[in-house]
């Protein structure tokens, strides 16, 4: 295949525009779309050849053979590869590793962690035939309801957009492309291919374009997936603002756009639109998965000129240009072979690394000497993995948290384990029947809890040494959470929660419960009567032994939460606009919250929340010290360097936070901000490691609409380092002698009516 392309003189943007010169007006239409249509004579060989090659694979490329241009493979997504495990007459398995939900690697704030984990995910991808993965997701964590929370990783867009940064180096270490995903503002699953966000500038650019900004600077992925939802009234793949002046002029993006699936038409069609002029002219390249309606649209826009040449010139050359980078061009025979034992274990390390301890009251680590254990909830036995939809992996199995203690060493207590067996079964059999009927769109029903007799529990609460309780949670694409026996506990769960402690507390004895759930919930009205709280998220396939890892202290917990855990879902700042107006099927959510998402809201208004941004235990303890800036007066750059030790006698890492908190002159500014942080080595016992972070103008600055421009006010910038938002352990300040302007930029987002954006008004 294309052999004569084969000397490396010309660049590949040369041999791309070669190529586009040798297409047929025809091809070049093709090529606008994802081979999910039928050919233009309809006839449809080219999904059936992407289907032959990777059977379950979301999507791939239009061939055109003539020239030596193969399709591309495009599959899912964030925490793995998504495709059939198993294949019509073929002996062979295609099972792949399910890494823990996004939220969960976030939470271990360790970018080489997840470049590493990257890596695995582009190699298994390889492996298996795969071109393009669908990865990562990093929209904000808005609101705690959002079906999708467990794929995104933050409620900050620094952390978001490090660790995607990270991922994307990862993947394409390996000549995978990576497609970083819903870009942007796209937070809710409620009406989702046609909510319109109703957001201003500032907001955009400082919160919800932010991370994606980091991720294309940082790691220049080959490709961008719009969002399905509007903003300001127009779709993100329409946006000429969003795609080309932030975008690629801007940030210097130079990839490939393709919409989400069925992204800018689904939403748009029962109004007689099809966007397709206006997604192409906005440069989104590529339509994916491809309609025979967009195919006609391209077709008319063409002939008839309003599509012209250049345009259509251009996207394609982005197209073919992307092609030429991929493996499949290269002849690259996938070897059906990944490192699935290898992957495994690096999906066990992260797992554990990305657990949060929220609570522990003297309980862990506990040695297996310490057994029996009594185990209750449902979800102990059926361990959730991951939520639904698109970022589902079919896994060759999944550790539940009985078989991660029970490896581990400790005795499960059997009386419980035979009460609970024939409901899990029975749920599990109605969870394989559901998803027959509705495919990977499925949510698993939550089933209450089983009420034990209270004579049962106290019998356990004798016999056995601790109790553990875990709480399990359901979520995905499609739909989002309820606020009822979701966010909130159901009754059945708090009369479980209540029953074992209270038995095991009158034995003395104390009671862990696992959070087994991938987004946020409500705890401030149980967690004191509990003794310790893991939160495991929803931890992949190895969750129950890296939860018996933490749990044994075989690994010492050093995850810390990348969104707060506010204590009623009413304090989330976006509660009152969620989700959307009108309420019962909405046409547009204003973000009235404006810049105040997540720690920004709780710490500027003193809301107190149930557990804060930032926040995670140790089973050490660390000392902060040598506080030092390079500077006293803000120049270009700032480099804050301070010490960590391990003053505990577990060797342990810890995370360490960067606030900044800006003078507030005439700028309306939230009361800290994260603007870095390092999470430190594995430190022995009384080891010290010395830490760099750096900050940059634009660390300082905030958007100004007025003025186009991201500003930096003169004054007094405190600084301070944490352990979390709320635990700041040294402080410091240096002066910006005069206003700074770190950055001129294009006007965008024009609002369709005036948005009352909360304020904080410190000044
Ligand atoms: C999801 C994307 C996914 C795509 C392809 C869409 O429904 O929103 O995240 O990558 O499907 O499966």
């Amino acid at each position: 295949m294309l052999d004569k392309y084969n000397d490396c003189t010309p660049s590949l943007s040369e041999k791309a525009w070669d190529l586009v010169s040798k297409m047929t007006e025809e091809e070049k239409g093709k090529m606008l779309l994802g081979a999910g249509i039928p050919d233009f004579d309809g006839a449809n060989p080219v999904i059936d050849a992407i289907e032959s090659r990777v059977p379950g694979a979301a999507g791939g490329t239009y061939e055109i053979k003539r020239l030596g241009i193969p399709s591309l493979i495009v599959a899912d997504g964030p925490r793995g590869v998504n495709i059939d495990p198993i294949r019509a007459n073929d002996q062979d398995s295609y099972y792949c590793t399910a890494f823990p939900i996004p939220i969960l690697l976030a939470s271990t704030w360790n970018e080489d962690l997840i470049a590493l984990l990257g890596g695995a995910m582009g190699r298994e991808a390889a492996a298996y035939g795969v071109d393009v993965l669908l990865a990562p997701a990093l929209n904000i964590q808005r609101n705690p309801l959002n079906g999708r929370s467990f794929e995104y990783y933050a409620e900050d867009p620094l952390v978001s957009g490090k660790l995607a940064s990270a991922m994307v180096k990862g993947i394409q270490a390996n000549g995978m492309a990576a497609a970083v995903k819903h870009f942007a503002a796209n937070n809710q699953e409620t009406n989702r291919f046609s909510i319109d966000v109703q957001v201003t500038e500032r907001t955009m650019r400082e919160i919800y374009l932010k991370g994606f900004e980091i991720a294309v600077k940082e790691s220049q992925p080959w490709t961008i997936m719009t969002s399905y939802n509007s903003i300001n009234g127009s779709h993100t793949s329409t946006r000429q603002d969003l795609l080309k002046d932030i975008l690629r002029t801007e940030w210097g993006f130079k990839g490939v756009v393709m919409t989400d699936w069925f992204g800018g038409y689904a939403g748009a069609c029962k109004y007689g639109k099809d966007n397709v002029l206006e997604q192409m002219n906005a440069g989104n390249d590529l339509l994916m998965p491809g309609l025979p309606e967009q195919a006609a649209s391209v077709r008319k826009y063409m002939e008839s000129g309003k599509l012209s040449k250049a345009v259509v010139d251009l996207n394609v050359k982005r197209i073919v240009e992307w092609v030429l980078r991929a493996k499949s061009v290269r002849n690259y025979r996938s070897s059906g072979e990944p490192d699935l034992s290898g992957n495994a274990v690096l999906a066990r390390q992260v797992a554990s690394e990305g657990m949060v301890l929220l609570k522990n009251n003297g309980v862990l680590p506990c040695s297996s000497l310490v057994s029996p254990l009594a185990v209750f909830g449902l979800s102990a036995y059926n361990f959730i993995s991951t939520g639904t939809g698109s970022a589902e992996v079919n896994s060759a199995y999944t550790i539940s948290l009985v078989e991660g203690l029970n490896h581990a060493g400790f005795t499960i207590d059997e009386e419980l384990q035979d009460w609970y067996a024939p409901i899990v079964a029975k749920g599990k059999a109605e969870d394989v029947a559901q998803r027959l009927e509705l495919g990977m769109f499925a949510i698993p029903e939550r089933l209450p809890e089983l009420k034990l007799e209270q004579d049962l529990i106290a019998r356990k609460a004798l016999s056995c040494e601790l109790g553990i309780i875990t709480i399990g949670r359901n979520a995905g694409e499609g739909v989002d959470r309820q606020l009822d026996d979701d966010f909130n506990l159901a009754e059945d769960e708090l009369e479980l929660i209540n029953a074992v402690t209270e038995a095991f507390h009158a034995k003395g004895k104390k009671v862990l419960v696992i959070l087994n759930i991938g987004g946020v919930i409500e705890t401030s009205s149980w967690k004191n009567k509990v003794d310790a709280i893991l939160l495991s998220w929803q931890p992949g396939q190895e969750g129950g032994n890296a939860v018996a890892d933490i749990i044994s202290g075989n690994v010492n917990p050093s995850g810390k939460l990348t969104v707060t855990f506010p204590r009623k879902y009413e304090d989330s700042p976006s509660a009152k606009n969620w989700p959307g107006i009108p309420t019962h099927d909405p046409k547009m959510a204003i973000y009235q919250e404006g810049i105040y998402v997540g720690y920004r809201y709780f710490s500027s208004f003193k809301v107190e929340p149930s557990f804060v941004f930032g926040y995670g235990l140790s089973y050490t303890t660390f000392t902060y010290s040598e506080l030092d800036l390079s500077h006293t007066v803000f120049e270009n750059e700032m480099k804050v360097t301070l010490t960590i030790k391990n003053t505990g006698n577990t060797a342990g890492k810890e995370i360490v936070q960067l606030y900044l908190s800006a003078p507030a002159v005439t700028i309306d500014k939230p009361v800290r901000e994260l603007k870095g942080f390092v999470k430190t080595k594995l430190l022995e016992p009384g080891e010290s490691e010395m830490l760099v972070m750096t900050l940059v103008p634009k660390d300082l600055a905030s958007y100004l609409e007025g003025r186009q421009a991201w500003i930096a006010e003169a004054g007094t910038y405190e600084l301070a380092i944490g352990a979390s938002v709320a635990d700041l352990k040294k402080k410091a300040a240096f002066i910006l002698a005069q206003e700074l302007v770190a950055e001129k930029v294009h006007k965008a987002f024009a609002i369709l009516q005036p948005i009352n954006e909360l304020k904080a008004t410190r000044y």
